[in-house]
């Protein structure tokens, strides 16, 4: 092997290195977990599902649901010190799809999250050369401008979405190849309280626009009504997505987690930190949006829309905008990596591949199916089932939200529940201590995770196939 081989072995965390202690792998995950998932995910599902009925339901289920489905990923990494497919093989020979299927996921979803962190650094080239106005003005036809951007109405094509694609990408390619991840990691550290700071001001300026108070009741006073079956769905995958869980990343970083670290306080301090950043970023946008009347409606571009409206009346916000989408593409960036770098890991240990070549083979995937995604949106746009109106885009984050995550959490949960059994969580968990919530995490992970999993996996397939 060569020299700069094993460095980036080392950089990765691939010669079993581990974090430095509990601050190092929560830091760690809470930088995977804190992503697009959070600051453009969470805000327009909970404004389409209602406002506060589905931040009540998003809370209870993150608390019970993803914290034990977490707790369950990071006890499975450490016990075994494997990654997800050794993992389960390392238990039990005849459960190792269980780890194959949960390594296909983060291949599939990191063509489309970049297709995004392309979107989110357009704004910020944008807003940052002074055309803020035009990111909150210029739509036609009564669409806003994101729409017509995206589907190359503004712009004659889709090909400015798909190059700021392209430009994500490769940056995200550069840096795994590199191997600095723990140098972004390190970054990350700095950045993240500085996205956390960013957040709070802007969310104290929305709370200065004309009409916020009921923006506000929207997002936190729930009214029950609006309750259904889909807010339940909508609020469990969210969490798979924002929680970075069924998908092998947390197995990983639990492999990497040394023996003297309390696995459930370190779940617990991930969740909420996750929690409370989308909550904030809810905050943020929800409400504002409320008030220039984009609730319910406009899907996933609502903060792409909403924002750049509030930043256009904000004092100052020529200023803030660019800081602030400069700040997304950075928790785009750090959690694009950690899926990027799942896969690589995958190629490279099954099937034997340099890690350059296990680089070039996820590259031409991202590039392929990023390229199909954004081609999606404007001369492939099509009504395929699942479609949902948001093209293969919407195709790929139903495919693998909706209907691959919940196969592999519901197998994971029985693989742990009645194969391997739930003793050998416990134990792990107990080497530091009395394990508090070992009766939920039993009565969770044995029977009301796979329930709820099997509900969203139904809707999911119904939704995809005949809706
Ligand atoms: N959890 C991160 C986010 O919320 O953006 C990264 C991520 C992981 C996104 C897994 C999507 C996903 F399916």
């Amino acid at each position: 092997m060569h020299d700069s081989d094993s460095s980036q072995e080392k950089e990765s965390g691939e010669n079993r290195g581990s974090f430095t202690g509990k601050l190092g792998f929560v830091l760690a995950a809470a930088a995977s977990a804190v992503g697009l998932g959070n600051l453009w995910r969470f805000p327009y599902l909970t404004s389409h599902y209602g406002g506060g009925a589905f931040l009540v339901v998003y809370v209870a289920l993150a608390v019970t649901f993803g914290f034990t489905l977490l707790i369950a990923e990071v006890s499975l990494g450490r016990r075994t010190g494997k990654s997800c497919i050794d993992a389960f093989r390392d238990l039990s020979k005849k459960y190792s799809f269980i780890g194959w299927l949960l390594a296909i996921i983060p291949i599939l979803i990191v063509p489309y999250y970049c297709v995004i962190g392309g979107w989110v650094l357009k704004y910020f080239v944008e807003s940052a050369t002074g055309n803020l106005e035009t990111l909150a003005t210029g739509g036609s036809g009564g669409d806003p401008y994101w729409w017509d951007y995206i589907t190359g109405t503004a712009t004659g094509s889709v090909l400015d979405p798909s190059i700021w694609f392209v430009i994500f990408a490769v940056m995200c390619i550069i840096i795994i190849n590199l191997g600095v991840s723990r140098g972004i990691e390190k970054v990350s550290k700095i950045l993240m309280p500085m996205l956390l700071v960013m957040l709070l001001i802007v969310t104290a300026f929305t709370f200065t626009l004309d009409g916020i108070g009921d923006g506000l009741a929207f997002y936190l006073v729930p009214k029950f009504e609006d309750l259904s079956y889909d807010t339940f769905l909508g609020a469990v995958s969210q969490i798979f997505y924002s929680m970075s869980l069924a998908m092998g990343i947390m197995i990983t970083y639990g492999s990497y987690m040394k023996k003297d670290v309390n696995i459930e306080h370190s779940a617990r301090n991930i969740g909420l930190i996750d929690t409370g950043v989308a909550f904030i970023a809810g905050l943020m946008i929800v409400p504002a949006a409320f008030c220039f009347g984009f609730q319910d409606s406009s899907g996933m571009g609502l903060m792409f829309n909403a924002l750049p409206m509030v930043f256009h009346q904000m004092p100052m916000g020529e200023i803030v905008a660019p800081v602030f989408f400069l700040l997304v593409v950075f928790a785009a960036l750090t959690s694009a990596m950690s899926l990027a770098e799942t896969a690589v890991s995958i190629f490279k240990d099954r099937m034997h591949v340099s890690r350059p070549i296990a680089v070039g083979i996820v590259s031409a995937i991202i590039l392929g199916l990023g390229l199909v995604c954004c081609l999606g949106f404007g001369p492939w746009m099509t009504n395929v089932p699942g479609d949902q109106g948001a093209g293969w885009l919407g195709i790929f984050d139903t495919l693998t939200n909706s209907i691959l995550m919940p196969i592999a959490a519901i197998l994971t949960c029985f693989f742990i529940g009645f194969v391997v059994k739930t003793a050998l969580i416990e134990e792990e968990i107990e080497i530091n201590g009395v394990f508090r919530s070992k009766k939920l995490f039993r009565v969770m992970i044995k029977y009301v995770c796979p329930l709820c999993l099997l509900a969203i996996l139904i809707s999911g397939m119904y939704g995809t196939f005949f809706a």
